[in-house]
Parts: structure tokens; sequence; C-alpha cells
């Protein structure tokens, strides 16, 4: 008798204007996927899909909770297993075998993890100012109890990152061999790609590696390496071809400053063509980045929009009350913990790997209070129109910008307006209608 048991573990983001099942999107750590709109009783009955339970013994425990025959019960659950299995979130197993179905924020979701600080590139803006190694950079040994506790609460995605991940090698294949067999867990590499050898690509293969994330920051030589390097234009494009033809799953991730700004669409096209998906992103006052590498907010605007199409905008448009601080851990290359990548304050160090027990930081009240911050709870935000499509945006941004976790996320505030009224004046058809209804539904809640 077949159990049903979910194939990761998603979360439930719980919005005035709905609740939605996500899941991570690849392994981007910072992405969440809405994946279906639920209910209280379509939580409770994912809630019995731990990979324990048959079809039998759930629809008994529906029935014995609603009062309802089974036989009332059982179509609309079949339809419902049916399309979850579909969506690639449910399974039936042989042998029982326990999943947490649902999130509970004892724990983080995920985890970004750099493995070193050392580089063998020296990009002039970069956010952890890596380069040499420094002595307390965590080992093997230090990272033994973490793996642990990922395979045991199948914590997805594990980004590993640095620094440069793959100077590491014996870490990162150590870590692909632990994580790959379990079947819940995405583990990743966020790299430069210049150290990628044909050989090296069959090592990470071989291990477990089936997703990458790859820098390009120009659409040619001159404009990449003019920020990476010389000569890394071609290794790095030559690593993303020895990773795909294994058949490894490869973003490519532009970062954009002030050095690349002026070919941002060119960037776009080229980076969109060589990996499988991609992202842009803008740099971020952090480690080496200068005043003089940051954009301004026009600038903010049009990187924000090439993600979206630079047509017709098209793009995800679900309820979102608040960013991933406190679900999506850090651990940088000294063990040092906080409640995101982008928030490496010193004081939102929330622990060392080396001394704490993770589960016993989701106790403390720093945890909690990221946990709990969401839009509502920042009072300026509290009467914008597009509160439940911008969610507040960045609280690490926020914070640097405005000096407080409670304040609006200045420096997006206005790109994501003039976002939100082109996708009304010109996006993609869906997207708009999606929007439309989400603003109305935001508008109904101001008026209650
Ligand atoms: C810190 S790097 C580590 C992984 C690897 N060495 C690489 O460059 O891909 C991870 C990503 O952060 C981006 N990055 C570096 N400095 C940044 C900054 N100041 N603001 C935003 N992103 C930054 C890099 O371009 C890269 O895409
Ligand atoms: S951004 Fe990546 S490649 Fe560039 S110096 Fe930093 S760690 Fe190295
Ligand atoms: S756009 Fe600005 S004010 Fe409006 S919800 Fe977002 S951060 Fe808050």
């Amino acid at each position: 008798m077949p159990y049903l048991k979910a194939t990761k573990t998603p979360l439930v983001r719980r919005t005035p204007v709905g609740e939605y099942l996500c899941i991570s999107y690849r392994f981007q750590f910072e992405t969440f996927s809405p994946i279906l709109e639920i209910d209280e009783s379509t939580e409770k009955l994912f809630r019995l899909c731990d990979g324990t339970h048959t079809r039998e013994d759930i629809l008994q425990l529906l029935s014995k909770e609603s009062g309802e025959p089974v036989e009332e019960i059982a179509e609309g659950f079949d339809e419902f297993v049916e399309y979850m299995i579909g969506e690639g979130v449910l399974e039936w197993v042989e042998e029982p075998s326990f999943i947490e179905p649902i999130y509970n924020r004892d724990r983080p979701f995920s985890i970004t993890l750099d493995i070193t600080s050392a580089c063998n590139l020296h990009c002039p803006f970069c956010s952890v100012d890596a380069g040499a190694p420094r002595p307390d950079d965590l080992t093997i040994d230090d990272l033994v109890p973490l793996i642990e506790f990922v395979k045991k609460y199948r914590i997805t995605p594990l980004s590993m990152t640095g620094g440069e991940p793959l100077l590491k090698k014996e870490m990162v294949l150590y870590i692909l061999e632990e994580l790959s067999p379990v079947k819940e867990i995405t583990t990743g590499v966020f790299t430069n790609g210049t150290l990628i050898t044909k050989d090296y690509a069959q090592q990470l293969y071989d291990a477990g590696l089936r997703f990458a994330r790859v820098s390009v920051d120009g659409h040619c030589k001159e404009v990449h390496d003019a920020t990476r390097g010389k000569g890394t234009f071609e290794k790095t494009i030559q690593g993303i071809k020895y990773l795909r033809e294994l058949g490894v799953d490869v973003s490519v991730a532009s970062t954009i400053s002030r050095m690349n700004y002026e070919f941002l669409r060119e960037i776009r096209d080229f980076v969109s063509q060589i990996g499988s998906s991609f992202s842009v992103g803008f740099v971020h006052p952090f480690g080496r980045a200068a005043e003089d590498h940051l954009l301004n907010n026009e600038e903010i605007l049009r990187v924000t929009m090439i993600n979206a199409g630079s047509e017709r905008i098209q793009t995800n448009v679900s309820p979102r009350n608040r960013c991933c601080i406190g679900e999506t851990l850090y651990i940088n290359s000294r063990g040092d913990i906080f409640p995101c990548f982008l928030m490496q304050f010193p004081q939102f160090k929330v622990g060392n790997i080396r001394e704490n027990d993770l589960r016993a930081i989701y106790k403390t009240s720093l945890v909690q209070e990221f946990l709990n911050l969401t839009v509502d709870t920042i009072e300026q935000c509290r009467d914008c129109d597009i509160r439940y499509f911008c969610g507040g945006s960045c609280r690490a941004s926020a914070h640097e910008v405005g000096g407080s976790l409670y304040v609006p996320d200045s420096r997006r505030c206005e790109p994501l307006k003039a976002l939100t009224q082109k996708i009304l004046e010109n996006g993609e058809e869906n997207t708009r209608k999606l929007l439309h209804e989400l603003l109305e539904s935001t508008r109904k809640r101001g008026l209650l």
C-alpha cells in the first residue's frame, strides 16, 4: 500500500489577501514560487502527506475531522492528489519515509553557505571582500554537524558560495557526496566558473552536482573582463559549456554596476541564451563596493524591469507580505550565521555554527523578530497600495538605507511603483490581470 509524500517541504506564505503553498525556485535561495492557493482544509490535507500515511489513512482522518463520510470526500481528494503529483509536489512511495510536510518556522528553510573567503579573482565590488583565505575559515570537520542537520531536516536548497567555492574541491565534493543521495535536497554551487575544466566538471557531476549558478557580467570579453579580470570571460563561458554538456542545470547571474550598466540590454540578451535561466541583479554597497559602483534609482528600475522582459512585462504576480529574512539562513566562511545573505550586519549575527545549535537559534528573540517581520509591521508601508505586491521589498536594503528594519525599502519604493504602473499600462495580459486583481484585493482590505 503506497504512502503519500511531499517531494520537498513547502512553505506556507500567509498574507492578508490569500495563503499560498510555496517551494523554492530551483536553487535560488531568495526566490519562492507559489504553487497553489490554499485554505485551512487543503493545508490540513497537505499536512498528512508526510510519507507515513496511505490514501485510506488520510481519507479516514479527514472524514473523522470533518464529519463527512469517506465516499463523499474521496473524489475531491483523488483529484487534488492527481493535480499535485502533476505539479511534482506529491508522490507515492512504497515504503514509509517521513518528511515534514509543511515548513514549521523552527529551523532554516534553506541555507546559503560560504565555504571559503578565498577567491582567484578580485572583483572591485565584491560583497564579501574575497581574496586570500582567512585562517579561521571553516574546515570539513566544522561542517560535519551542519551537513547532518541539513540531511535530517531536508533543508533545501543548500547553496555553496564564497569567495570562490570551487577553490575548495575537497569540501565541495564532500558536501555533494553527502547531500546528493537525499532526493528532497537540492544542492548547488554559485561560482565565477573560471576553474571549471572538463575534468573538474566531471568530478562535480559524479559527486552529484545538478545545479550551478555562474556569474557572467558582460556580453563580451571586454565588458566581462573589466569587472572580473583579464581572460575570465573565455574561461567562464567554457566552464558553463562543460557543465551543460554533462546535463548540469546552469543559471546565469549578472551583477550590474556602474562598470557595465550601459550594456544592460546586451548583457540580458546574452545571458538569457547561455544557461537554462538567468537573473540580473544590481550591486549593493557591501564589502568592497564603493559609491561609484552603485546605481541610482532610475537605473535600479531598469535593472528590475529587464528581468521581467523589456517589451511586455511578464512577471510572477502573487501576494507577498514579506521577504525571506529568517527563512533563508546565510552562513559566512567563519561560520557566523545571519538571517539572510544581505543581512551581514554585525548586530544581526545570530550565532556561529561552531558554537550554536541551529534549532536553538530559532528560539531566540532575534530570530523570532525576523520571522515576524511583514509589510504590515512597517508603519509607513501600511497604507501603500502595492504593499502585497512589494511585500516590504528587502529588509536588508531598508535597514542599510534607512537604519531600521521597520522603514520602507526607500531605494526600491519608486522603482517598484513605476514597475507596477508599467505592468498595468502595458504588461503581458495575464500579468496585468493578476496584478489588477491583487491591487483590488489590497484596496478592499484597506477599506475593512
Ligand atoms: C559573492 S559571489 C560568490 C560566488 C562566486 N565567486 C561568483 O562571483 O559568482 C556571489 C554573487 O554575488 C555577486 N556580488 C558580488 N558583490 C556584490 C555586491 N556588492 N552586490 C551585489 N552582488 C554582488 C557576484 O557577482 C556573484 O554573482
Ligand atoms: S564576486 Fe565572486 S569572483 Fe568576484 S571577487 Fe567576489 S567572490 Fe571572487
Ligand atoms: S513600495 Fe515602499 S512603501 Fe510600498 S510597501 Fe514597498 S517598501 Fe513599503
